[in-house]
Parts: C-alpha cells; structure tokens; sequence
C-alpha cells in the first residue's frame, strides 16, 4: 500500500483533533472540588457521601444539584 500526500494529511489533521479535544479543560475542573479534610479522605465509596449532603445531612445539596451519584465523575478531590 502507497501513501498520498492527501493520505498523510488527513492522519496529521485526524490527530491534531483527538489531541486537541484531549486537552480541551475537564468540567471538573471547574466544579467545586471535595475539601481535603479527615471526613472527605475517609470516604471511599460515592454512596457515603450521601451521608452528610443529603436535605437532612450536614451540608444538604443545592436545589439545582444533578441528581447523579457519580460523585467523584464531577468533584475532584484536592491534591496533597
Ligand atoms: C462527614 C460528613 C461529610 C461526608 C461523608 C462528605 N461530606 Fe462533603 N462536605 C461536608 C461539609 C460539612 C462540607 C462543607 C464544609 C467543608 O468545606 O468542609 C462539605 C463540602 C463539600 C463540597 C463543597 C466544597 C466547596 O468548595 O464548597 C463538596 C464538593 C463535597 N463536600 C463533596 C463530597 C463528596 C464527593 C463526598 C464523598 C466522597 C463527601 N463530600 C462526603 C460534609 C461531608
Ligand atoms: C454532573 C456533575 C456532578 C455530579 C455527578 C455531582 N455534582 Fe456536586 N456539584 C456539581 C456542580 C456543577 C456544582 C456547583 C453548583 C453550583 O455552584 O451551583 C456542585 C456542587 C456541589 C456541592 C457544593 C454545594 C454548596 O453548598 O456549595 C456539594 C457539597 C456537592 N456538589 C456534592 C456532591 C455529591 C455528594 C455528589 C454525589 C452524590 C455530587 N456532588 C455529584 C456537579 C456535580
């Protein structure tokens, strides 16, 4: 199989899109991130988070908040 000009074009523009959509800022970066305290770190799983923002818990969840219980798919945790 031989390559065009055009071929090789196409493979250089084909990447310069995937790497550019890779490095398009995640949403979560933007989003409040989970507080390095004791009682964020020693949450594990995403359904004990549900322990404090919850109406009745610590820190309820705003009315508009997604309704998802992916957590972590949207808050970082803080680094360090
Ligand atoms: C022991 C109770 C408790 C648990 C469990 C808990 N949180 Fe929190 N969370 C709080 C409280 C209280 C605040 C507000 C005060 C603060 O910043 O610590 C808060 C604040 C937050 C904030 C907002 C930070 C900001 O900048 O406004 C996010 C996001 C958050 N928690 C996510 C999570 C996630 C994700 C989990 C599960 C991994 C979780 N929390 C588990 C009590 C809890
Ligand atoms: C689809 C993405 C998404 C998911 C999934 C998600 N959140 Fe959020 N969360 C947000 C965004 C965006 C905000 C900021 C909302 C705002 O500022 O009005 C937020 C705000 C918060 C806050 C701060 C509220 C405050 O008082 O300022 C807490 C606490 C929080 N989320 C906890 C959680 C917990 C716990 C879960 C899992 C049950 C969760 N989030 C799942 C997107 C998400």
């Amino acid at each position: 199989m031989t390559f065009r000009k055009v071929d090789i074009i196409f493979v250089v523009l084909a990447l310069l899109v995937v790497g550019g959509v890779a490095l398009l800022p995640s949403p979560r970066d933007r989003n409040p991130k989970v507080p390095a305290n004791s009682a964020h770190q020693a949450v594990t799983m995403e359904k004990d988070c549900l322990a404090c923002h919850v109406p009745t818990g610590a820190r309820p969840l705003p009315v508009q908040h997604p309704k998802r219980q992916d957590c972590l798919h949207c808050h970082a945790r803080v680094q360090g």
